[in-house]
């Protein structure tokens, strides 16, 4: 039977973005007859074993703790487990010389739902129905934000402005405040930062003056840390955490070995956090306590701070050194190839000017060859304007080893190069 949706359900019940995309992924690798495929399009996060270990540490900590029950056979307060937020509270006044308390502090299943939240609290109809924008400054962005909104009409995002060095085939997006507007019509801004999918860090100057924009009409702008420090740390470049304000600092436990747990944290002014309380009641009480009581052991000891500079990000970094150093080696010089700067997260984001064939086409000849990437369109959410950009682009992830990398970046050049090639001829 095909149930009847409301305009909610039918928003809702829709795969947005890449998880369309990830469907088909699992498809072909399922259907894959034998053909060996390495995988660059995964966003799950590598398990990296000396995190493992950390987790397990803390795990085998908590089961010999008294405190185990009241952890696991009891329901707890909708704001979070106490002892993980007075471990927040602690390490970020320590580290950022703050001044927080509890209540500036939410943990939610997943920092996923602090988005959604955020996205049905401030932005979609007033009670006057006047429809308050959920503004993206800078696309392309994380392909998240594509779902979380009741009022899809409600998300708005803004074209960059692009930094390019055409002598070393690299680039850089950049927000375009000239073109960036916020009203009496703007509900909240999100962005990620370090970004998924291009890597990019937005400048501690650019972060301040969005958040000067955001401020002049009262905005909540939340900064999306996924990516961010004290953990995971993926930046690979120098960035400051920024707070105060109508900032809402949004950070996630996933990217540094607890995917599975779902934690997310927000700390913001008491007044918006109490809003995004109040949501996550109504919607699903409160997030896993088994999971926060672990992280509250992990960020308490410094331990989680400490395996991310030394673990988790040199990983990553390497990886994006060594796709770097193979995608050069392997792309011919005279093709208009652009890498993105890789200043953090777990991706690579390559741009093909003038790409005569869209991105789902390349997506589908490097199948052919075993290569899965993910095409880059589906990373431009509420960005309604064509842009021919937006066919040109690809996400490749580092969570394969370095091997697979070079085998794949040789595949790739191989296939780019015909792609242009045959273009040229057929002109
Ligand atoms: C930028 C960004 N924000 C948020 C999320 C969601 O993470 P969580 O597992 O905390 O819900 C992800 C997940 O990949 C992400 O890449």
């Amino acid at each position: 039977m095909e149930p009847a949706l409301t305009q909610f359900g039918t928003q809702m019940s829709r795969l947005s973005g890449v998880r369309a995309i990830m469907k088909d992924i699992i498809e072909t690798l399922r259907a894959g007859g034998g053909q060996q495929f390495i995988n660059l399009s995964a966003g799950n996060p590598v398990i990296l074993p000396p995190v493992e270990h950390l987790w397990r540490e803390c795990t085998e900590d908590l089961l010999a703790s008294p405190e185990y029950g009241e952890v696991v056979c009891r329901y707890g307060s909708s704001q979070g487990y106490q002892p993980l937020i007075d471990a927040v509270v602690d390490d970020f006044n320590q580290r950022y010389d703050l001044n927080l308390s509890d209540r500036n502090i939410l943990i939610t299943p997943g920092s996923q739902s602090i988005y959604f939240y955020a996205a049905n609290a401030f932005g979609g109809y007033t009670q006057d129905g006047q429809l308050k924008e959920v503004v993206l400054p800078l696309s392309p962005e994380y392909t998240g934000y594509g779902g979380v909104c009741l009022t899809p009409e409600a998300l708005k995002a803004y074209k960059p402005t692009l930094d390019i060095d055409e002598g070393n085939h690299r680039f850089k997006y950049r927000p375009d405040f000239s073109q960036l507007k916020i009203s009496e019509d703007t509900g909240c801004l999100i962005f990620s930062r370090p970004c998924n999918p291009t890597g990019n860090v937005l400048t501690n100057e650019e972060t301040s003056k969005i958040q000067a924009l955001a401020t002049e009409y009262n905005v909540p702008l939340l900064i999306d840390s996924a990516y961010g420090p004290p953990f995971p740390a993926l930046n690979f470049t120098e960035m400051t955490p920024q707070f105060g304000g109508n900032l809402i600092h949004c950070m996630s436990l996933s990217k540094a070995g607890l995917p599975g747990e779902r934690i997310g944290v927000a700390i913001g002014e008491e007044k918006l956090i109490s809003v995004l309380e109040a949501f996550q009641t109504n919607l699903c009480i409160h997030s896993s306590r088994y999971g926060q009581a672990i992280a509250a052991r992990a960020i308490r000891s410094g331990q989680l701070a400490q395996f991310a500079e030394t673990v988790i990000r040199p990983h990553y970094q390497d990886k994006f050194a060594q796709l770097e150093s193979s995608l050069t080696a392997a792309m011919p010089d005279n093709l208009p190839w652009f890498l993105h700067k890789g200043e953090g997260a777990i991706f690579a984001w390559l741009w093909l000017r003038d790409l005569p064939i869209t991105d789902w086409e390349l997506y589908q000849t490097l199948k052919k060859v075993g290569v899965i990437v993910v095409p880059g369109s589906t990373f431009f959410p509420g960005l309604k304007e064509d842009w021919a950009h937006k066919h040109q682009c690809i996400r490749i992830s580092l969570t394969a080893t370095g091997e697979e990398i070079a085998t794949a970046m040789q595949r790739l050049a191989q296939v780019v190069e015909q792609v242009y090639l045959q273009t040229a001829i057929a002109h």
